[in-house]
């Protein structure tokens, strides 16, 4: 359905809303996608937002990159407010990678006390895999809908946006897009070919489309910023592209790395249910999958205590050090016993296994408070 995978080289970088594989060099992917590192001066301005208190994810640079975030300060100082969009394609249930830019965008919208536009892809889903039914996808996306309502957004200020029931403003918002959007452009963006359906090809509209909704339905421009993965980025290309066309703001974004997981490399992947912890997992299998995860251990404790562990190479470090040990002191603690050869991978196991056990549980636990019914009254009607 896109251009062929032919003549890759076997660790070739390939970042695309679809697919990532590889080895990842985030310098180079910035460079090639136009977007820009995270400074110092953008870090500290969120630091004095949240008055000391910079989100983990920032301090630890799982969030690195960014597109006209400084103009989002920019318009702060001046009094204009923005607003905040994020989503998720529901193919199946939540993993912990997918719960980081919900995280991070929990703690934008407690800082700032904005509005939240969610938007559910059933439609691209059902669209991209042609393994689900539309009623599957359509499913998934209330299930999915609970774990972003578990992460701990305002109510109030949560808007959903399910794409199987789009309202007429979304509509011609998205119809104003697509005519705007060359089938060249799409295809030399996204890469789609002369087999891939015409859904596929309308669709970049309808992700682009809750850019300009917030502006549509307050009747005047509102600056929107989206914490996603960078995988997601080559649709802010084409959506900030259109639009000045259209007279609204571009959307801003800021980005995050790729959330490890459990199998060597840190890779993840939707056929091995081991590589990843899901919401949906019973605590205890969650703990069981971490302490069958890749470490950056040698072959014997003789090697390990000899040589030392290699915690740049290990998925229980990076848990640790981007979401699960917060003290500083603890983590490079941890990082220099690990080096030293002084801490073997069981250890640490053990220590990450009981966290990742007890945060599956409480999110399980918040998680179950959120029904169907609720979830409708969230979405946006009209
Ligand atoms: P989806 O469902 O593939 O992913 C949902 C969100 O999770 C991010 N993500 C990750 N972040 C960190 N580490 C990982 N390992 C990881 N895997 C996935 C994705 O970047 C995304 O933010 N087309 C979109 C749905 C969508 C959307 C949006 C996403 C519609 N509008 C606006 C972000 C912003 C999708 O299929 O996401």
């Amino acid at each position: 359905m896109f251009k062929e995978k032919k003549d890759r080289k076997s660790n070739e970088m390939v970042v695309t809303p679809w697919e990532v594989s590889g080895t990842i060099d985030y310098k180079k992917l910035v460079k090639k996608f136009g977007t820009t590192l995270l400074s110092e001066k953008e870090i500290s301005a969120l630091d004095k937002y949240s008055e000391g208190n910079l989100h983990l994810l920032l301090r630890r640079g799982l969030f690195f990159s960014h597109r006209d975030f400084d103009w989002i300060l920019k318009m702060l100082e001046k009094g204009v407010k923005f607003s905040l969009y994020t989503g998720r394609g529901p193919s199946g249930h939540t993993h912990l990678g997918h719960l980081v830019p919900w995280i991070f965008t929990k703690w934008l919208q407690d800082i700032f006390d904005v509005e939240l536009y969610f938007q559910m892809t059933d439609d691209e889903k059902f669209l991209f895999s042609q393994k689900l039914s539309f009623q599957e996808t359509r499913d998934f996306a209330y299930e999915n809908a609970k774990d972003v309502m578990a992460v701990g957004f305002d109510p109030k200020k949560t808007h959903f946006i399910f794409d199987s029931q789009l309202t007429s403003t979304m509509y011609k918002i998205a119809v104003e897009v697509a005519n705007r959007v060359t089938f060249s452009i799409a295809k030399a963006v996204f890469g789609f070919v002369n087999e891939s359906n015409i859904g596929m090809i309308f669709y970049p509209s309808i992700q682009a489309m809750p850019c300009f909704l917030p502006s549509e339905l307050k009747g005047s421009n509102v600056p929107i910023l989206i914490p996603a993965a960078i995988d997601q980025d080559p649709y802010w290309r084409i959506t900030r592209d259109v639009a000045p066309k259209l007279g609204y703001y571009k959307p801003a974004a800021i980005h995050c790395k790729f959330f490890p997981g459990l199998a060597e490399g840190g890779k993840m992947s939707a056929s091995e249910p081991d590589s990843c912890i899901f919401t949906t997992d019973t605590p205890n299998n969650a703990k069981k999958k971490v302490m069958r995860s890749y470490t950056g251990g040698r072959a014997t404790v003789e090697e390990q205590s000899e040589l030392g562990g290699e915690p740049d190479k290990c998925n229980i470090y990076w848990y640790e050090y981007y979401l699960f040990e917060p003290d500083d002191n603890k983590v490079n603690e941890m990082r220099s016993n690990c080096l030293a050869g002084k801490l073997l991978c069981g250890q640490c196991k053990k220590i990450l296994a009981e966290k990742v056990k007890q945060f599956v549980s409480d999110h399980q636990e918040k998680r179950s408070k959120f029904t169907d019914e609720m979830i409708t009254k969230m979405i946006i009607k009209e």
